[in-house]
């Protein structure tokens, strides 16, 4: 039994520091202040966070066969995810994405999804043949077979005992439509704040708590250098941030709900999880990229400020 299945996307990131806001055309060619080469992918950058804290972890979703895929399954492989499940597509390439970073932390991304807008259910092992405590899935919008499956995916975990959540990231559409159901199959929805403003339609954060709680799930909202928010049965329990000066901050979201699903299924605790996704979130603003800085659990308590 795995402590945590992720479902949906990996791609290399290629980050690059200190871009001009509007790149030269005309073939011109700009030297920037720094370049890397991560693991990028919201699911990928969870999973990663989540075996860095001794969860036992598996990813699922579907790489390309090229060098890219090779790369994201290698990065995952090397601290210990499990990826044997992962599927492959046979000629589409992996998704890819390029950042540029500004100081401060605001990015543009442009992303070439590849074979993400085709992943489906077809690519997902039966929830009888993965057990898992709990299921988290990712980057909702940019895999829309995915998407339109989630709901009975879902289901079939719950109904194998595990709980369940959700982190949609952006819309690149601007829809914000999620699958019938669906949100009644979450057992948390892990936005940001303006995701969490978006998906619920509402203008502050105090009524999109209470719109997205109405499915009956835990919305869990992220908000950078301000902590993060949940609400629970009507009450709103708030964490701040710990004090970071980040190199960058990607992947902080994703390295936040590892640290907050591994604060949950360490005993249930909302306030813990909540603590715990924050020292994670803060932690892995400490090196380019989504995994390098990402903390082990130790680290993580250390500067968890619990309560
Ligand atoms: N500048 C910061 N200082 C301290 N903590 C931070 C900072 N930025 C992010 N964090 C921590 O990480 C968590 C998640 O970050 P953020 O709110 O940026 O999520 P996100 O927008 O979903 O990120 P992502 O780009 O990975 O999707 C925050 O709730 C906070 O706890
Ligand atoms: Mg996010």
């Amino acid at each position: 039994m795995f402590d945590l299945l992720v479902i949906g996307d990996a791609n290399p990131d290629v980050l690059v520091h200190g871009a001009p806001d509007v790149p030269p055309y005309g073939q011109a060619e700009t030297l920037v202040g720094g370049g890397v080469l991560a693991l990028g992918g919201s699911a990928a950058i969870a999973a990663h966070g989540a075996a860095r804290l001794g969860l036992a972890t598996a990813f699922v979703g579907l790489v390309g066969r090229d060098a890219a895929g090779d790369f994201v399954l290698d990065a995952l492989s090397s601290v210990g995810v499990d990826v044997s499940r992962c599927a492959r597509h046979a000629t589409l390439p992996t998704a890819l994405t390029v950042c540029l970073n500004r100081p401060g932390g605001d990015r543009a991304i442009l992303t070439a999804p590849g074979c993400l807008a085709h992943v489906g259910p077809e690519h997902l092992p039966d929830s009888a043949d993965v057990a898992a405590r709990h299921v988290h899935a990712a980057s909702y919008f940019l895999q829309p077979r995915l998407a339109a499956a989630l709901p009975a995916v879902l289901r079939a975990h719950r109904a194998s005992g595990a709980t369940t959540s959700l982190d949609t990231n952006d819309d690149p559409a601007g829809q914000w439509k999620l699958a019938p159901g669906l949100a009644e199959e979450c057992t948390f929805l892990l936005p940001n704040e303006a995701e969490a403003l978006a998906l619920s339609g509402e203008a502050t954060l105090s009524e999109a708590l209470t719109t997205l709680s109405k499915p009956g799930c835990v919305p869990v909202v992220k908000r950078g250098a301000q902590g993060a928010v949940a609400m629970r049965e009507g009450t709103v329990v708030h964490v701040d941030a710990p004090r970071a000066d980040p190199v960058d901050t990607v992947g902080a979201g994703d390295s936040f709900d590892a640290g907050f699903l591994a604060g949950w299924l360490d005993g249930g605790d909302l306030t813990y999880a909540l603590a715990l996704g924050a020292a994670c979130g803060a932690l892995s603003t400490r090196a380019a990229g989504g995994t390098a800085a990402q903390p082990t659990l130790t680290e993580a308590q250390a500067l968890a400020q619990i309560p």
